[in-house]
This record gives structure tokens, C-alpha cells and sequence, in this order.
């Protein structure tokens, strides 16, 4: 896995700093997220293998991100499969083995396992037809290709819901300061972002006031990548410790929470980076609005609530040492680390989440019906 800085594969973007993913076909270089913001590297990204190493050791991270770049890596590898001999139905093993392999790096975020099952029912239908396992691979990359672009148009949307949403729903008339946790902006998806596309629009828009984000100890993605897009972007933003929230909240600075999501269970129960639940349980505590942005290839109706969700832990070292387990030893050496790398916060601490469909709220009963709604945007 070779690394260069400055990706060369003619992407439009003007300004790639924030893009995460740089890909054309039979090309996938992905910005190593462990160096930023310090250094801007992207790792060459050959096949399914680099692309589960660059997922586990989070080179990539972020719930969209990391199933387009599974999907991508395989892509790639088929693309440059020099001479693949076998009949169609060994290219249908080898593509629903390798993205099985895939789907294997990270637990949590279900994007990772919802794209591959709709990348295998994609490589299962053109299965019937084709003659030659060349054709399967084709459709396989022009499937992963979509994946790409979807995320991208679902991201603005997502912005645009929310910040209409949020606006319509505060209390004072004036401009809005939001917290975030996390990063689920451009780095974290194909672009623009989820919650931070909300805090983007909201500030295209002139209507915000002030973006704060959390550190999001231990591996800092807050600190290091949301902090990063704000500066980037000119948006008026200020860093909190984790610690810090409940007070922050109490000082009356922050008008609404807005987050991401890995996966969202049918009941509205959601899944985030740790930290997302006690943030959840401060918001309801001073009666700030609490929302999750997330598009719908992150809500799993298969599980009734959150506490079917497997929640991935990750290495000690995350805690013991600097830079999220990179750098110096800090921590007393013997002592034991418990590291989940994200929590469950109850729907009923949620007030809305908003989608690329639409913002999903309470019915009467005050509880979501996340299939109702799916059924309903899925069917237009
Ligand atoms: O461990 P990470 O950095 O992959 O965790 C990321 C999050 O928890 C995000 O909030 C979530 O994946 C949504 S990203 C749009």
C-alpha cells in the first residue's frame, strides 16, 4: 500500500482537502485519517485486503465512509484482475466472499453490511444473464461506483432537511449555536457530511451562530477532523472537552445537539460513537433538542431496539497512549482499559432524525415508526 500526498487522479473537486475518498476507476486512494490534521496523506488502496486493513485500522472511518470504501476496494481489485478464468458463478463466490471478508473489519455500522447485501443482490441478478463472469464484474463496479455518488446527494439533503427542520423548530428567532460529537462531515462520507451537513447548511444559510464539537476522546476525531472541515470552511466553531458539555449546555450556549449515527434500530434506538448517550442524557436534562442525521442505509429495521446492537471495542492502546493509541504512553502502565467504541442512545431521548427523506419524528404514542416512514419514502 503505497502513499503519496496529493491524490493525482483527476477528481474535480478544486479543493480536495476534506475528500476522504478519491477514486476513478481502476484508482482508490484513501486519505490516511490517523495523520490529519497534521499531515494530508492518502494510502493507494490495491484491493478488498487494503481496504479491510485501511477500515480496522481506521484509516477511513465514519459509517458511509467506510462501506463506500469496502465497495470501492473490491472494485478496484476486480478492475485489475488481470485474467479472472472462472465461469460467472465463480465470479459471484469470489465477490460474495471478499465483501463477507469486508463486512468483517467493523461491527457497528451497519451501512458496511446493508451495501453488501445490495451489492450481492445486485451481482445475483445480473448472475441469471450473464455469460461471462467479465460482465458481473462490471455491473459489480458500476454498482459500487453509485454508492459513491448516492452518498454525496443523500449528504445535501440530509443538510437541507435538518437545517430547515431545526430553524422551524427553535424556540428564539434569531441565529443557532449547535454541538456535535464525532466527525460526520466530508471526511466521514463521500462528502459534505451528515450532522456537520446540517451545521454546514445551517451556516451557507447564515442562520448559525456558532458550531461547537466535542474532542471525542480517545481517538479524537472531533479535535482532529471536525475541527479541521469548521476551520476549513470559515465556520465559526469552538472546541469543548467531552467533559464539558453539561456545562456548556447549562451556560445556555447551545440551542440544539445534532449527531450521526451507525446504526439505527427500528424503534429509533441509535447507535453513535460513545460519548452520543451522555450527551443525549444532558440535552433532555437542560431541554435542548437532541437530533441524529443519518441517511437511511444507516437504519437497520431488523433490530426492534438498540440493545441487539453489536457494539465494537476497540484497542486498549486508544486510551493508554497519545493520538488515539499511536503515540507516547500516557496512561499508568498494569491498569486494565475498557474501550467501547460507541454507545446506544434510547429513542426517547431523541427528538427527531433527519434523512435524506425527510426529518423522522414522534407519532402520537411518542415513539418512532421508522418503518412507517421508510415504507413510505421508499415507496414514492
Ligand atoms: O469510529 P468512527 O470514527 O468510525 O465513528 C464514527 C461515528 O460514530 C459517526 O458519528 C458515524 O459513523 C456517522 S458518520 C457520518
Amino acid at each position: 500500500m503505497a502513499n503519496d500526498s496529493s491524490p493525482s487522479n483527476g477528481n474535480s473537486a478544486a479543493d480536495n482537502t476534506l475528500q476522504a475518498i478519491c477514486y476513478s476507476r481502476g484508482s482508490l486512494r484513501l486519505l490516511d485519517q490517523r495523520k490529519l490534521p497534521l499531515e494530508s496523506v492518502y494510502l493507494d488502496i490495491k484491493d478488498s485486503a487494503d481496504g479491510w486493513f485501511a477500515i480496522k485500522e481506521m484509516v477511513v472511518r465514519g459509517a458511509p465512509a467506510i462501506a463506500i470504501s469496502a465497495a470501492l476496494s473490491l472494485a478496484v481489485e476486480v478492475f485489475n484482475l488481470q485474467a479472472f478464468k472462472g465461469p460467472p458463478d465463480e465470479a459471484v463466490s469470489f465477490l460474495d466472499s471478499k465483501l463477507d471478508y469486508l463486512v468483517s473489519s467493523r461491527p457497528t455500522a451497519v451501512n458496511l453490511s446493508d451495501a453488501a447485501t445490495k451489492l450481492k443482490e445486485v451481482i445475483g441478478s445480473v448472475a441469471k444473464t450473464a455469460s461471462e463472469a467479465r460482465i458481473i464484474f462490471e455491473r459489480y463496479i458500476e454498482a459500487a461506483e453509485i454508492m459513491l455518488k448516492e452518498d454525496f446527494a443523500s449528504n445535501k439533503a440530509i443538510g437541507s432537511h435538518g437545517a430547515s427542520f431545526i430553524k422551524l423548530h427553535m424556540k428564539s428567532s434569531g441565529k443557532i449555536s449547535m454541538l456535535t460529537h464525532c466527525n460526520t462531515g466530508s471526511l466521514a462520507t463521500a462528502g459534505y457530511g451528515t450532522a456537520l451537513g446540517v451545521i454546514r447548511a445551517l451556516h451557507f444559510q447564515g442562520s448559525l451562530e456558532r458550531a461547537y464539537c466535542t474532542e471525542t476522546r480517545p481517538f479524537n476525531q472531533g479535535s482532529r477532523l471536525t475541527a479541521y472541515e469548521l476551520v476549513h470552511d470559515n465556520i465559526p466553531a469552538t472546541l469543548i472537552a467531552d467533559s464539558a458539555a453539561a456545562a456548556l449546555m447549562n451556560s445556555g450556549k447551545v440551542d440544539a445537539v445534532v449527531v450521526g449515527a451507525d446504526r439505527v434500530a427500528a424503534n429509533g434506538d441509535t447507535a453513535n460513537k460513545i460519548g452520543t448517550y451522555s450527551l443525549a442524557l444532558c440535552a433532555k436534562h437542560h431541554d435542548i433538542p437532541f437530533y441524529v442525521a443519518a441517511p437511511l442505509t444507516s437504519v437497520d429495521l431488523s433490530l426492534p431496539s438498540g440493545r441487539e446492537i453489536i457494539i465494537e471495542e476497540r484497542s486498549a492502546k486508544e486510551l493508554l497512549n497519545t493520538r488515539g493509541g499511536l503515540g507516547e504512553q500516557v496512561a499508568a502502565s498494569g491498569i486494565s482499559v475498557w474501550n467501547p467504541a460507541f454507545d446506544v442512545t434510547p429513542a426517547d431521548l431523541i427528538s427527531g432524525i433527519v434523512t435524506e427523506e425527510g426529518v423522522i419524528t414522534k407519532n402520537g404514542s411518542d415513539t418512532f415508526d421508522i418503518k412507517a416512514f421508510v415504507d413510505k419514502a421508499t415507496s414514492r
